[in-house]
């Protein structure tokens, strides 16, 4: 089948990064890509910090117009994808326009995943996905507010982290008996958990909402444990749900993520999916999908070098991070390790530095490194060629990563 058309539904991050790893290895043809937000394809992870903590000067454009004409790309925006016909290989837009493609790329992302009870009070109430997310958030974090994160998750953490320094009260409540449990270990957890109460933070966790209701311009909050918190605003981050519905009305076969194979390709060989919205399938485990900026990118990648017949990019450890009270934490490998190993001191208060092994069967499988960001290069080496963990040495400050790596 000739390959003139390439259509990628959804300009976020792995949809930019399929345009440039297209035209980077080599194909000439035409190239669409359709977007529902009336944006510029832009960057996620600058939203919770840097264009809430500095907003003059945060950047999170990943294309301009003058590269996507030099690339020679038609960039739809503000009229999503509404219908996909597989059969045709047609896409109807919003507007009722219809696109045909030889090959197309779901790159649709996920939403907030939604809470009823605090959505029903509609005033006061916010969750953080996209641009004017966090531009609403600039206006709402402001001095002395009384702000409540429901979600000690990334989202609520980094929020945390940005409502305080904006002069905020803020209060965290976790359902679970630690933060960040999807992605991080304990160890991590109860580290941050100290961090954030020594900033003042009130993190409280084990408990969720009972009841919420309005009382004039303040949310009224019944905690499951029974005490009550009053609050300007809430902001609310309980995890995201792919956007699927378009993978679902064109038959494709979906499990809360559109399920694809190692090429990117789901149950449709004309269709891949990338990013968020993709949970690879795993042989007789649950599919895989993974949150973060790194997979959105390298998928994007994956999906780009099949459709061109070239042979995809190497495999890595998957690598996300965290910036949190001016800590910045990343994070390679298996976060579900079966134990963890602590290199350096994690009890020195803020300017702590240090690093936490993971080990599974005797294997080096994971590493999380905490203001040493340069250590992180050692200790993915060292994850991706599995090395066999040795206390003694790996554990020793004294011993440079680099020389073990
Ligand atoms: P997205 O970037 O969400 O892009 C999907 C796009 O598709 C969106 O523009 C959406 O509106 C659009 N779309 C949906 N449906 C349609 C349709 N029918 N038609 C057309 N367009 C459609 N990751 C990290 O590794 N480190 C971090 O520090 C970090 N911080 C983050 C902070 C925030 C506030 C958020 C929200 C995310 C953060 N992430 C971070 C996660 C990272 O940004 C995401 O994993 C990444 O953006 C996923 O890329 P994606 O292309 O799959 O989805
Ligand atoms: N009340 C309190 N906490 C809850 C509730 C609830 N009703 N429901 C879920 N939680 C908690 C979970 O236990 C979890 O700790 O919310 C947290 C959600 O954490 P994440 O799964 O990390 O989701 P979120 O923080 O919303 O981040 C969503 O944005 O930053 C990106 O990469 C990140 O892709 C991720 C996305």
């Amino acid at each position: 089948m000739s390959l003139s058309h390439i259509v990628i539904i959804g300009a976020g991050q792995a949809g930019a990064s399929a345009i440039l790893e297209l035209r980077a290895h080599g194909y000439e043809g035409k190239l669409t890509l359709v977007g529902d937000e009336p944006h510029l394809p832009y960057e996620r992870p600058p939203l919770s910090k840097e264009v809430i903590l500095t907003p003059d000067s945060a950047r999170v454009e990943i294309l301009s117009a003058e590269k996507l004409a030099a690339l020679k790309v038609t960039l739809i925006t503000g009229n999503g994808a509404e219908r996909l016909d597989p059969e045709a290989r047609l896409v109807e837009l919003e507007n009722g326009d219809t696109l045909g493609y030889d090959k197309l790329l779901l790159a649709t992302g996920g939403a907030p995943r939604r809470l009823p009870m605090l959505d029903s009070l509609a005033q006061q109430v916010y969750t953080l996905r996209n641009l004017e997310d966090a531009r609403k958030l600039i206006t709402v974090f402001t001095a002395e507010k009384s702000i409540v994160l429901v979600g000690g998750g990334v989202i609520g953490l980094e929020l945390a982290s940005s409502a305080s320094a904006r002069g905020c009260r803020v209060t965290v409540l976790e359902q679970e008996p630690m933060v960040m449990k999807r992605c991080a270990p304990a160890a991590l957890g109860e580290y941050l958990v100290g961090r954030h109460r020594a900033q003042g933070i009130d993190v409280r966790l084990s408990t969720g909402i009972h009841s919420a209701e309005l009382q004039g311009e303040e949310v009224h909050l019944l905690l499951e444990d029974g005490q009550t918190l009053v609050a300007d605003a809430v902001v609310y981050g309980i995890g995201i749900v792919p956007n699927v519905r378009l993978a679902i009305t064109a038959g494709l076969e979906v499990d809360g993520a559109i399920l694809v194979d190692e090429h990117c390709r789901s149950s449709h060989p004309d269709i891949y999916a990338a990013g968020d919205v993709a949970a690879r399938r795993n042989g007789a485990d649950r599919p895989r999908r993974i949150e973060s900026w790194e997979n959105a990118n390298h998928q994007a990648a994956i999906f780009a070098r099949h459709v061109l017949g070239q042979e995809p990019p190497p495999a890595r450890a998957p690598w996300f991070w965290t910036d949190q009270l001016g800590i910045n934490i990343q994070f390679v490998g298996d976060m579900a390790a079966a134990q963890w190993h602590l290199r350096g001191d994690m009890a020195s208060g803020t300017d702590s530095a240090f690093t936490l092994i993971g080990v599974s069967n005797g294997t080096l499988v994971a590493g999380i490194t905490v203001n040493q960001p340069r250590e992180m290069r050692n200790l993915r080496k060292m994850v991706d060629k599995r090395v066999c963990f040795q206390p003694e040495q790996h554990l020793d400050v004294t011993r440079d990563l680099r020389k073990l790596a």
